[in-house]
């Protein structure tokens, strides 16, 4: 049986970490396709390009090429630190809400697992639109305190220094372009399992869902 884990969530929420706590448990491969997102706005970027401009945004996701791994390439290029950097962090929500754009990553997504034959998939559309049938589908919230205080530990690990109100401030106006774009809002799917992860140890909910996922197979027999 193929095992797909479908993880969303909105930033800060512990989506990277359980994914990949998840994905080492069950001997899985994981796949961050909010780094997806990123690396194609760093393209656009680069080129020049208007990240409103659907047509043009979708031909630099057709004609790039995103690897997603340990590091994150772009035409070969490493990408990991500057897709983390405030210039992609401000246009990615832009650039992601086209449906064009959606559509040539969501079948690179469903490629990748079909390569694989299964996988930890995290991301904001996951459970609702690129892997409906996942084995199992967990939506991670948390207060909006706690997402900040887990963002700016991640920018002052990567030597920025940031207030943390001004990443409360950004968190919120991602989630409410990611939750109100047309094309495949940040959303759980009715049957994903809600979990608030605030004052939770990632252990005790890579734990849970692991448990979930063993569970789902045993039952399939
Ligand atoms: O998870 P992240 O913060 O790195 O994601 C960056 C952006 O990419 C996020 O603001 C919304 C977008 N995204 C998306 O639209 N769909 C996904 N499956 C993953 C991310």
């Amino acid at each position: 049986m193929s095992i797909v884990v479908a993880i969303d969530g909105p930033s800060g929420s512990g989506k990277s970490t359980v994914a990949r706590g998840v994905a080492d448990a069950l001997g899985l491969d994981v796949l961050d396709t909010g780094a997806m997102y990123r690396a194609i706005t760093q393209a656009v970027l680069a080129r020049g390009a208007d990240p409103h401009d659907a047509a043009a945004c979708a031909q630099i996701a057709r004609e790039v090429a995103v690897d997603v791994g340990e590091r994150v390439l772009l035409d070969g290029i490493d990408v990991t630190s500057a897709i983390r950097g405030p210039e992609v962090t401000g246009a990615v929500s832009t650039v992601s809400a086209h449906s064009e754009v959606r559509s040539v990553l969501v079948d690179r997504q469903r490629a990748w697992v079909d390569q694989r034959g299964g996988g930890v998939v995290e991301g904001r559309d996951i459970g609702t639109v690129v892997f409906p049938q996942a084995t199992v589908k967990v939506f991670l919230t948390a207060s909006g305190d706690e997402r900040a205080r887990r963002r700016q530990r991640d920018e002052q690990e990567a030597q920025r220094e940031v207030e943390v109100d001004e990443v409360r401030d950004d968190l919120a106006r991602r989630d409410h372009l990611d939750s109100s774009r047309e094309a495949s809002p940040l959303r759980a799917a009715p049957d994903a399992e809600s979990i608030d992860t605030t004052g939770r140890s990632a252990t005790e909910v890579i734990d849970h869902v692991v448990q979930r996922v063993r569970a789902a197979v045993a039952e399939a027999g």
